[in-house]
């Protein structure tokens, strides 16, 4: 029987994916860039038992059994088991089934990509199980799902579309078989900028008050690669250059521009969204006034000094500088304002010392209390762990049962 725990980062987009070329692999139209989330405020944790008497692979999420058969898990399994056996790595146990339970330590009803944090970690831990090197399976996490793949690694991450010289050419049987290996393998996540390099770069997520459910990302990306002419001048023109001119402002350490490109990509997104047929809508009257409270921050401030960006739902995530945080978040504080109701502090995560006097923004209106239900406040960090050493972390007992 062997037993290892891991944990894995969130990771948030400030170039984004959408759409697929292969829904299958999950092979992205375009390259994205995100930020990874410290794992000291928000992580997805998986314990995986294997052991020769165990009759069957099974798994807990957040501490109820779900189906294993799930398309994307159990393509998560094969493959680490293929590479596995491919590379002589894990001995007998690749022939084990595994007991594997998952859970977040952030609540997956607010969005806040817990599936990307979920995938990784599964994959990161059971490589690691395997004997695997786990940097060499991103392309594995994002067969769970996309944006998983840039997880895997801290700091600031790109996943690269296909290369144009692997792309289309599908022919029958075993030619076919080694093309979509190939087109498999080469479409992974890298670190471009360590979380060291660019240490003072912080993050706020506003988690909006809302209970409706929008479209998945899944279905929505979709619909707009099928019906939406802007993602078309998006997938082509707009993020080829972005890309590169982000991975520049990023070596540069030039917030202003890593701000600019942030906000446009995040608004372009939103702007395919509505151009799909019928429309998706993500963002609501919350975050639109999250928005203009952003601009109208930096307008006061004299310098673009916070980014906004907002993935499938209404929440904000803020990135910004260290020393712009204290003045953010008491002017933000004042002007969304705590629900008079809250039981919790309004503010989580990384605390600051000052509090300064809230800036004051002529041309937007305080908003209603409530609007927000809390912040969490974070930095970026660095990649999934093993958390063999601590005693008693395991989700998963000796048994195989969920601790
Ligand atoms: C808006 O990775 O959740 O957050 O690959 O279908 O599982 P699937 O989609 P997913 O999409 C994330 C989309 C996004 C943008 C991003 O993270 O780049």
């Amino acid at each position: 029987m062997k037993i290892c725990t891991g944990i894995a980062p969130v990771n948030i987009a400030v170039i984004k994916y959408w759409g697929k070329k292969d829904e299958k692999l999950i092979l992205p139209m375009n390259d994205s860039i995100s930020g990874t989330l410290s794992t000291d405020e928000m992580h997805a944790k998986t314990s995986v038992a294997l052991s020769p008497d165990f009759t069957e692979d099974k798994l807990w999420l957040n501490g109820k059994e779900v189906s294993i058969h799930q398309p994307r898990v159990a393509v998560c399994l094969s493959e680490l088991r293929k590479l596995a056996q491919q590379k002589k790595s894990g001995g007998d146990m690749v022939h084990w089934k595994m007991h594997i339970c998952s859970e977040n330590n952030f609540p997956t009803a607010a969005g806040l990509a817990s599936s990307a944090a979920g995938y990784s970690c599964l994959v990161f831990t059971i490589a690691h199980a395997l004997g695997l090197d786990s940097s060499q399976v991103s392309h594995i996490a994002r067969q769970g799902s996309g944006s998983a793949c840039r997880s895997m690694f801290g700091g600031f991450v790109r996943w690269r579309a296909l290369p144009s010289e692997l792309e289309g050419k599908q022919s029958d049987g075993e030619e076919s078989e080694d093309l979509r290996r190939k087109q498999s393998e080469a479409s992974n996540a890298e670190q471009i900028i360590s979380e060291a390099y660019w240490g003072s770069m912080r993050v706020i997520i506003l988690v909006v008050n809302d209970q409706a459910k929008s479209t998945s990302s899944t279905d929505g990306m979709q619909r707009t690669t099928l019906t939406s002419t802007l993602y078309t001048h998006r997938v082509h023109t707009v993020v080829p250059e972005r890309c590169e001119r982000m991975e520049t402002a990023l070596n540069e350490k030039d917030f202003a521009t890593f701000a600019q490109l942030t906000m446009q990509d995040s608004n372009q997104f939103h702007a395919c969204c509505l151009d799909t047929y019928p429309p998706i809508v993500y963002m609501n009257d919350t975050s639109h006034a999250v928005v203009r409270f952003v601009h109208e921050f930096n307008t006061v401030a004299g310098g673009t000094k916070v980014a906004y960006t907002f993935d499938a739902g209404p929440n904000a995530c803020l990135y910004l500088l260290e020393d712009s945080v204290p003045l953010l978040l008491s002017t933000l504080v004042q002007y969304f304002p705590a629900s008079s109701e809250i039981s919790v502090p309004y503010v989580r995560g990384l605390k600051y010392s000052t509090t300064p006097s809230p800036l004051q923004l002529p041309s937007f209106t305080p908003q209603p209390a409530g609007l927000l239900q809390y912040l969490i406040s974070t930095r970026i960090g660095s990649g999934p762990k093993i958390l063999d050493d601590i005693p008693n972390n395991h989700l998963v007992n000796e048994q195989g049962a969920p601790n």
